[in-house]
């Protein structure tokens, strides 16, 4: 080994030290400053979350993926995780949960969150007992979290304030249901909404998607037109032309033609029972029900990707009815 070669790794060696103080020394002042900054006064849109010190309150918030069924998973599985470990939800994304529903939480930004622990789903839809537990950060929910088991004990809660219509979907809604029972010369009939998911799903069965099959429909209101003598039906489809094609089109049968999600998913809500078929805008319509809801045991199907992906014991309430 020549000397020269052994001073050149000499000098090697001192400039990785010098390298290795100055990386060193980054890193501590940048951490003292990212912690000064996130414990001074909050960047937010109203209504104005508290002041964040290192005591209370911490902080909950949910990454928003998928549509308008997937962000009401979201958020409720945040709302059931603040109450059990008395945290304070906040959304710190956008959503369009907010152009239907009161959602009447605080919203911030990322800065929002201190320092926070990411809670991650095992499935999208089955229930993962890991968000059970505690840790004494802020909170950050990173999933689908398709099941009721995370927020069915404030079920109440939920349907009556978090996804409560805004007041002008509420009232438009009413007064459809109205218009449709006072054209069809009924008086208080018992309202049943079906959903009639297709669209996507159809080309999407070999995944497991599976739409359900016209006897499903029948066997649906067949149950409704023997327990109550006075039934209107309301159809809200992604497939209207479909629905009227393959379906009944009895006198008590209405197909809803409207094009607006939020306003078919306060129809199917305002119905006094619901049949669902697959999706998760679907489970919602009956989610937000207050009667019996039926659905479909072949979604999703079984041994394929999305199959494997849900426990339908976790997916489905087991007061529901599956047929
Ligand atoms: C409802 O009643 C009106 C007036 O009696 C009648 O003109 C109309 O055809 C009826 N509609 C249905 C769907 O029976
Ligand atoms: C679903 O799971 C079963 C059982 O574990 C497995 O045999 C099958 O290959 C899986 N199917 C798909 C499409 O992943």
């Amino acid at each position: 080994m020549s000397n020269m070669y052994l001073r050149q790794t000499q000098m090697t060696q001192k400039r990785l030290w010098m390298a290795q103080q100055f990386f060193t020394a980054v890193f501590i002042i940048s951490t003292v400053l990212f912690f000064i900054h996130n414990i001074g006064p909050q960047e937010s849109l109203s209504p104005q979350p508290p002041i964040h010190s290192g005591l209370a309150p911490q902080y909950v918030s949910v990454s928003y993926w998928g549509r308008l069924g997937n962000h009401m998973f979201e958020y409720a599985t945040m709302i059931g995780f603040a109450e059990r470990h008395n945290k304070t939800p906040i959304s710190i994304q956008g959503t369009d949960l907010w152009s239907a529903f009161k959602c009447p939480i605080l919203r911030g930004s990322s800065k929002s969150l201190g320092m926070y622990q990411i809670y991650t789903e095992k499935l999208p839809a089955a229930y993962s007992k890991s968000l059970e537990e505690y840790f004494p950060f802020d909170s950050f929910l990173k999933g689908y979290f398709q099941s009721f088991r995370y927020f069915d004990f404030i079920k109440e809660k939920l349907v009556n304030n978090h996804f409560k219509f805004h007041d002008n979907i509420q009232e438009t809604a009413e007064k459809y249901i109205n218009n449709v029972v006072r054209e069809k010369n009924m008086s208080n009939p018992k309202v049943v909404g079906i959903h009639v998911r297709r669209g996507d799903f159809v080309r999407q069965k070999r995944k497991g998607y599976t739409v359900a099959p016209v006897p499903y429909y029948y066997r649906a209101m067949h149950y409704f037109r023997t327990k109550y003598r006075n039934v209107l039906f309301i159809i809200c489809s992604n497939d209207v032309i479909w629905s009227r094609d393959n379906l009944d089109n009895s006198e008590d049968v209405h197909y809803s033609e409207n094009i607006d999600g939020n306003l078919d998913l306060a129809l199917l809500a305002n119905s006094h029972h619901v049949v669902i078929t697959a999706g998760s805008f679907s489970w919602w319509a009956g989610y937000l029900s207050k009667g019996e809801v039926i659905y479909f045991k072949g979604f999703p199907q079984d041994n394929t990707v999305i199959g494997n992906m849900t426990e339908k014991t976790d997916y489905y309430p087991p007061y529901w009815i599956g047929m």
